[in-house]
């Protein structure tokens, strides 16, 4: 397949570009910038394709672009870049695929789990309504503009994305950090459930999705865990105490909504439909991704 993806540059972006290579599809990547060579597409967040012309033939669209939502305290000027980079640009990027003499057959969009808001230990599967917030305003804003490409593609497939773990980047080297330092702890109470999945197992999820996806899918591991099982497993596999809980009031002082909407809020998202599609993956427990990942970095002690 003729596959083009957008923010191609970032964590999920780069391991999925590689995973779609190495299945053998021709993967173009969707930049913001003049292109350097055949491999790149040029779109603009405010106006979508740049040379329609040159994405004639596309089969897929995967659109993962977006401003980073966990860069800090979410200032009015940050929550501006962080909707407009997703709902307004889907819409354009959509518009323009659309207008394509043969639009692509299959647009698949990110999304979070952060559509649930903050929802204790209820289940969470992709039919559960969305929960409040700006996050999760954002992700279903985001959805419904990705939706928009129904009208001329066969499927739109969403991927509600939990925590994407691996030493490369994304959220797990910062919570390395204190670890290190020796002041690990759990966050807040650390009840909240803690929606995660390994890197090569989302990338994995959005191959398989490619051909059996529609719709909203939790890109989430099978193993539900907390923050304070999360806390408990890296201060095991570092050998490091983890006896510095960061107290809700403290980080709510430190980064407002960020931390209330994306630290301390409790997604029990479970992947009932990669499950149903019968999705297999190489890291279904916390234990074994953080193993993986610390080992394979050379982060774990001995
Ligand atoms: N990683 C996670 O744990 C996680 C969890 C939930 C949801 N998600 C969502 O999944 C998507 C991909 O995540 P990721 O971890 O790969 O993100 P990432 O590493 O931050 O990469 C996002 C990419 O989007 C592009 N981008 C950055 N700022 C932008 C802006 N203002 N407007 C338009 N494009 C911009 C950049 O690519 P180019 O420079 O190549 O354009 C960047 O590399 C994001 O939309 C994210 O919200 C990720």
């Amino acid at each position: 397949m003729k596959i083009a993806v957008s923010g191609g540059s970032g964590l999920i972006g780069s391991a999925l570009t590689r995973t779609l290579e190495r299945s053998g599809h021709d993967c173009r990547q969707l930049v913001r910038r003049a292109p350097r060579n055949a491999g790149e597409l040029e779109w603009r967040p405010e106006r979508g394709l740049a040379e329609p012309a040159a994405a004639q033939g596309l089969d897929t669209v995967v659109h993962l672009a977006g401003e980073s939502v966990a860069g800090g305290r979410w200032t009015a000027a940050r929550r501006h870049r962080i909707r407009s980079s997703r709902v307004p640009a889907t819409l354009r990027l959509v518009e323009s695929l659309s207008a394509l003499e043969r639009p692509p057959r299959v647009f698949v969009c990110a999304s979070a789990v952060g559509y649930y808001g903050d929802r204790g230990d209820e289940l969470l599967d992709e039919d559960s309504p969305a929960g409040d917030g700006f996050l999760a305003s954002v992700c279903r804003d985001w959805e419904a503009a990705a939706a928009t490409a129904a009208t001329t593609c066969e499927r739109v497939v969403t991927l509600r994305f939990g925590v994407v773990l691996s030493a490369g980047g994304g959220a797990l080297p910062r919570m390395l950090t204190p670890f290190r330092f020796g002041l690990g702890g759990r966050l807040g109470s650390g009840r909240q459930y803690f929606p995660w999945i390994h890197l090569d197992d989302a990338a994995g999820a959005i191959r398989h999705l490619l051909d059996h996806g529609e719709g909203p899918v939790n890109l989430t591991a099978p193993e539900q865990v907390t923050n304070a099982d999360l806390t408990r497993s890296l201060a095991r596999l570092l050998r490091r105490p983890a006896l510095f809980p960061a107290p809700t009031p403290a980080l709510v002082a430190l980064f407002g909504d960020m931390a209330r909407e994306a630290l301390l809020a409790s997604a029990r998202a479970v992947p009932a439909r990669l499950l149903d599609g019968g999705f297999t993956y190489r890291y279904p427990t916390l234990e074994a991704a953080l193993a993986h990942e610390l080992q394979h970095r050379g982060s774990a002690p001995g």
